[in-house]
């Protein structure tokens, strides 16, 4: 495994990290504790420290489950997770930024997580006007000096197409952005020169775009009805995305997987700390920690330094 610093922060994170929005039930399956319980053991034995969780993944449910699995091994643990958000039934959620409301959720989230600090909490895909909500990020600062929370994140929504968030980050104390950033949508690359000149961290989500760059998906794909890749994106949207993977399968080298070079690929940036690929199970851990080891920062690129990279 490879540890990037993120951002100013003293946290070193393996460039492969867990998405386990998964665990909350909305992909299609339900988990037990024991299988999430093997999915860390997984993760441990890979030398992978980060897990992405959120407010919302079920009502606490994701961070429940990984409660439970970290017990008595808290401390091996870089738990970055979420709030603004209140998980209704599956697909159906309201907002909640309030700052009562926040700290309301982050009591909550310390609860299921079974631990007394969250490593990273992250704002969860709010608009501008929310983002400015008064009192929210001095509620937060209180919280980080009374211990409950180490570093704070902005996960930007993917509907934003403005840089004010990204812009102010650093000035509001945060220590790292999450966005979408995988080989169909390199679009996001536009703010990454403003983290760099914060010395802010990038958690590069949906890396394998919903699991379409695994490259297993044909065109025409139906997935279960309780899978979110049926329920929120369009007939018309997953074969324009499968399609375009179609077109990439001779950018793959001999010795991966698609999965595992597109995983490489958001790496190779030096701005990008990590990605966060969700799992269904231990195995695909194991082959996504694997490409820590073809992901190479680009050497010729301007910033190449600022990764701080160490194996
Ligand atoms: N607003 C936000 O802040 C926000 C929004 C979205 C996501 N996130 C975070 O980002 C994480 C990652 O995004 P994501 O889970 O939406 O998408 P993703 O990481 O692009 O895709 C995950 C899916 O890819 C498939 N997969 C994973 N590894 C594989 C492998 N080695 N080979 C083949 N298939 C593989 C699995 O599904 P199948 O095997 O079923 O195909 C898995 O569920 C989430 O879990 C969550 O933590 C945050």
């Amino acid at each position: 495994m490879k540890y990037r610093r993120l951002g100013q922060s003293d946290l070193h994170v393996s460039v492969i990290g867990i998405g386990t929005w998964q665990l909350g039930g909305e992909w299609g399956q339900t988990y037990s504790a024991e299988e999430v319980k093997a999915i860390l053991e997984q993760a441990s034995q890979c030398g992978i420290n980060l897990l992405d969780t959120a407010e919302c993944y079920g009502d606490h449910l994701s961070e429940e489950l990984l409660g439970r699995a970290m017990a008595g091994h808290r401390d091996q643990w870089i738990v970055a997770t979420k709030f603004g958000h209140h998980f209704n039934k599956p697909f159906d959620r309201d907002l909640r930024f309030d700052p009562s409301q926040v700290q309301q959720q982050l009591e909550a989230s310390l609860r299921a997580l079974q631990t007394e600090y969250i490593d990273l909490y992250q704002f969860h895909s709010g608009d501008d006007d929310i983002f400015e909500t008064e009192g929210l990020w001095e509620m937060l600062e209180r919280q980080k000096e009374a211990g409950k929370i180490r570093h704070l994140g902005i996960s930007i929504s993917s509907k934003l197409k403005d840089t004010f968030q990204v812009d102010k980050a650093a000035a509001l104390g945060a220590s790292a952005i999450q966005l979408v950033h995988n080989r169909l949508n390199p679009q996001s690359e536009a703010v990454f020169d403003s983290c760099i000149k914060q010395d802010l961290g990038i958690l590069a989500r949906v890396p394998l775009a919903c699991g379409f760059l695994s490259g297993k998906y044909p065109q025409g794909t139906r997935f279960a009805d309780d899978d979110v890749r049926q329920v929120w994106l369009t007939e018309e949207l997953r074969n324009e995305q499968l399609a375009q993977v179609q077109t990439l399968h001779n950018e793959v080298p001999t010795d991966a997987s698609m999965a595992q070079w597109a995983l490489a690929w958001c790496l190779q940036h030096p701005a990008v700390t990590c990605v966060i690929p969700g799992c269904r199970g231990a195995e695909q851990v194991m082959a996504n920690a694997l490409a820590a080891d073809l992901a190479m920062v680009r050497t010729d690129h301007p910033q190449a330094m600022a990764s701080g990279e160490t194996s």
